[in-house]
């Protein structure tokens, strides 16, 4: 029986969490690869038995380049498969998205798992309640849950079908996934439309075009074009911050104020409420205790770019 995890990781959450499935996986004696999601042909996957896919949430769906890939499937009928998130206070509606958008592509799911981690997104308060995850704990019931999946896909193959598990739906989704729905004002995307274009600027004397080209290289969605005077930003922007993090120089500039005005569907105190239902349900470790939240700070007002360091 042959694996693979595939994996889109921005700020190294879900790596990590992919890299310790995989090993959990491994050690059933089963060959099994790793793979990041740009590395693989979504046509090529015919000679693989078992599947997962993992994204971290992004502005509350699986990151734009997983859907995608998603999209473009083929020869995976009668594979199985399984689905893997990392988010910071509100898993939502990803697996409801994301196991039927599999299913429709022949793959029978037959697992899901979600894991709270820390979130940098530059105007959350910093430490923020998932800060201190992915830890140890969680790296062991990655290990555990790939070792379950690999396992779970030879009984199943083995004809005990009834293993093959239901996504619950309606209230039941929403008390496992989405205790806060009520309360969440939702996003359909037009406060993006907003602010993307005239809020991104390049400090042209910190930049170093055409030496570098890190950001443009490094975004998702291949929406900065350096060579345009002033330099553009384009629709396909999804406002993921990346190359703001990883400038080496500081030198993409964002004027935070109109997504802080109209970026209604963060609702700090929605996801404050979202932790505390999952913290009494016992699915939220609490590492950051209340009292230290910060409130005041941001990731941008505590840590200036480079935030980040591409080490993948
Ligand atoms: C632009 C942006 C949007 C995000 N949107 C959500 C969200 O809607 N819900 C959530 O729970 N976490 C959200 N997060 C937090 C990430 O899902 C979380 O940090 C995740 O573990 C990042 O994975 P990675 O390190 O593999 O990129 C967001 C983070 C960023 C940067």
């Amino acid at each position: 029986m042959k694996s693979i995890i595939i994996y889109y990781s921005q700020t190294g959450n879900t790596r990590k969490i992919a890299q310790a499935i995989h090993a959990g996986m491994s050690q059933t004696g089963e060959p099994c690869e790793i793979a990041r999601l740009k590395d693989v042909d979504p046509h090529g996957l015919a000679s693989y038995d078992l599947i997962g896919l993992g994204s971290p949430l992004i502005h509350s769906r699986e990151h734009r380049n997983v859907g995608r890939f998603l999209g473009s499937l083929r020869h995976v009928d009668g594979k199985h498969a399984f689905a893997f998130c990392t988010h910071g206070a509100i898993p939502g509606y990803y697996f409801q998205r994301v196991v039927p958008a599999m299913e429709q592509k022949g793959l029978t799911v037959i697992g899901w798992k979600n894991w709270f981690c820390a979130a940098y997104h530059p105007i959350i308060p910093k430490p923020y309640f998932t800060d201190g995850h992915p830890d140890a704990i969680d790296l062991k019931e990655a290990e555990d849950f790939g070792r379950e999946m690999v396992e779970r896909s030879q009984r199943v193959s083995l004809g005990e079908t009834d293993l093959i598990p239901t996504l619950p739906k309606g209230k039941e989704y929403d008390e496992r996934y989405f205790p806060v729905a009520d309360s969440f004002s939702g996003d359909d995307g037009s406060w993006k439309r907003l602010v993307v274009r005239d809020s991104f600027k390049i400090n042209t004397e910190k930049c170093n075009y055409p030496k570098c080209t890190y950001c443009a290289d490094n975004c998702p969605n291949d929406a900065i074009d350096l060579s345009a005077s002033p330099p553009i930003f384009d629709r396909d922007c999804d406002l993921c911050f990346l190359c703001e993090q990883i400038c080496p120089r500081g030198a993409i500039e964002y004027d935070y104020e109109p997504l802080e005005n109209s970026h209604k569907p963060l609702n700090i105190s929605v996801l404050q409420s979202s932790v505390n239902a999952f913290e009494a349900k016992g699915l939220f470790r609490r590492l950051v205790p209340d009292e230290k939240i910060g409130w005041e700070t941001s990731f941008r007002t505590l840590k200036k770019p480079p935030r980040f360091k591409i080490d993948y």
